[in-house]
């Protein structure tokens, strides 16, 4: 069983990485899908811990930018015995922010929100609890993932 944390600004593809790579064999878990419940975070621990009763993988799909936010991820992950695997994905700023402008409806983020991230965005490290670590960039419509062995 694994925890799989994305980490990465709006846009940068995170969710469609899932959908290609991940959506045959792990549960999707990510705020999005709960936008109106009162504990986002009690309601995301809830489904980690459902998924793992079942023995189930888990994706964990949202910016998940700084420590702060994916060190409870990673501590929960353990407790769970599972293996904490994290893709972070590319920071091409522009480019992240001209695919947010592009979107419609609420799947756009405002500004404050996308500039909010970048500020708080903090590279994922081995010193956090992490198994493994990879890179992800989108480069000619493709994903492209590199093993970080720092
Ligand atoms: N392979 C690809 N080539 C080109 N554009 C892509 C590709 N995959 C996704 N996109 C575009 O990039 C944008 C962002 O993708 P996605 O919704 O997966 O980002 P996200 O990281 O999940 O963002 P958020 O954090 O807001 O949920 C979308 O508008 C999508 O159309
Ligand atoms: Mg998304």
């Amino acid at each position: 069983m694994e925890m799989i944390v994305f980490t990465g600004l709006q846009g940068s593809g995170k969710s469609s990485f899932f959908r290609e790579r991940f959506a045959s064999t792990h549960v999707h878990i990510s705020k999005d899908h709960f936008p109106n419940a009162r504990n986002r975070d009690r309601r995301q621990e809830q489904l980690i811990r459902e998924a793992a009763r079942k023995q189930q993988s888990v994706v964990v799909d949202n910016t998940n930018p700084d420590i702060e936010s994916r060190t409870p991820l990673i501590r929960l992950g353990r407790e769970l015995g599972m293996e904490l695997v994290c893709y972070a994905f590319d920071v091409d700023v522009k480019a992240c922010y001209e695919r947010n402008a592009l979107r419609e409806g609420k799947a756009k983020v405002p500004d404050v929100g996308f500039f909010a991230t970048l500020k708080k965005l903090q590279p994922p490290t081995h010193a956090e609890g992490f198994d493994q670590i990879f890179r992800v960039r989108l480069k000619d419509k493709e994903f492209e993932v590199t093993k970080d062995e720092g």
